[in-house]
């Protein structure tokens, strides 16, 4: 299974004191060498991580393919048809969430993403929708003629956590901590079965299929036993390994986890 590493959080940690250290740029090398199959960044409109010049230089200096994930604002697709990456994957922003929540609305009538999907993919720049595990998503992906799809584990990652006591994963943002296990167990194995029929579905009507957000090295493994899911997108915790451990065993033990 292929693991995008999403070095986000690098400049998370250098924007908060607004200098130039750390330098998200540094992890390319390290991120190759530690066997990583992608570098996954996300511009976003607030800027409130990586910078233009970041995406320009990582873009430009990666040995590795690059996903550049953004919103399919106009301004920003004008700047991914600019630095022409790897790949794109069009995902949902909203300016006060603290990461991105949920997947992109792509049922219905979807003008502006249409027009993002087309001009990326005239500049040959595969793309990627980054949804919610829907059957209507799926679908909807499949008319848009996308390579990819990213589905999006926040909901399984969340259940996981109170499941397995880890409450320090989760946004608390769902009404689910009340629960009894034996609940939380059924919509932990409802989810999984949700991910695995859906990417069984969408890979059938040619889609690759990609899955990522709150994935950690605790709950990875039920996905990685998912064989229609092709490529993991990881950030968080990674990058928090990786302050106790250097970055490179961060991705080490992350890939040695990814083994089918
Ligand atoms: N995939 C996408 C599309 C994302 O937006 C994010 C978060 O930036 C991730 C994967 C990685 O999520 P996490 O940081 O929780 O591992």
């Amino acid at each position: 299974m292929k693991l995008g590493v999403n070095i986000d959080h690098i400049a998370v940690l250098r924007e908060a004191r607004r200098i130039a250290d750390p330098d998200p740029l540094d992890a390319l090398s390290i991120c190759k060498r530690a066997g990583a199959d992608q570098i996954t960044i996300h511009l976003r409109e607030d800027r409130r991580h990586m910078q233009d010049s970041d995406a320009k230089n990582i873009i430009e200096l990666s040995a590795l393919p690059v996903n550049l994930e953004c919103a399919i604002e106009p301004t920003m697709i004008d700047i991914a048809c600019s630095l022409r990456p790897h790949r794109v994957t069009l995902v949902p922003e909203k300016r006060e969430e603290v990461t991105t929540e949920g997947g992109l609305a792509v049922t219905g009538d979807q003008p502006r993403l249409k027009e993002a999907i087309r001009r990326l993919q005239e500049e040959e720049i595969e793309v990627s929708l980054f949804i919610d595990p829907d059957l209507d998503a799926v679908r909807a992906s499949v008319d848009l003629h996308v390579e990819w799809i990213e589905f999006h584990t926040g909901k399984y990652a969340n259940i996981y956590a109170m499941l397995y006591g880890n409450l320090a994963n989760t946004h608390h943002t769902i009404k689910e901590l009340e629960l009894p296990r034996k609940v939380l167990r059924q919509m932990c194995e409802d989810e999984l079965r949700n991910l695995r029929l859906l990417s069984c579905d969408a890979m059938e009507l040619g889609l690759k299929v990609a899955a990522g957000h709150g994935l950690n090295y605790q709950n990875v493994k039920e996905v990685v036993e998912i064989e229609t899911i092709e490529e993991l997108n990881i950030g968080q915790s990674i990058i928090a390994r990786s302050v106790y451990t250097g970055l490179e065993q961060a991705i080490l033990d992350m890939k040695a986890l990814l083994i089918r």
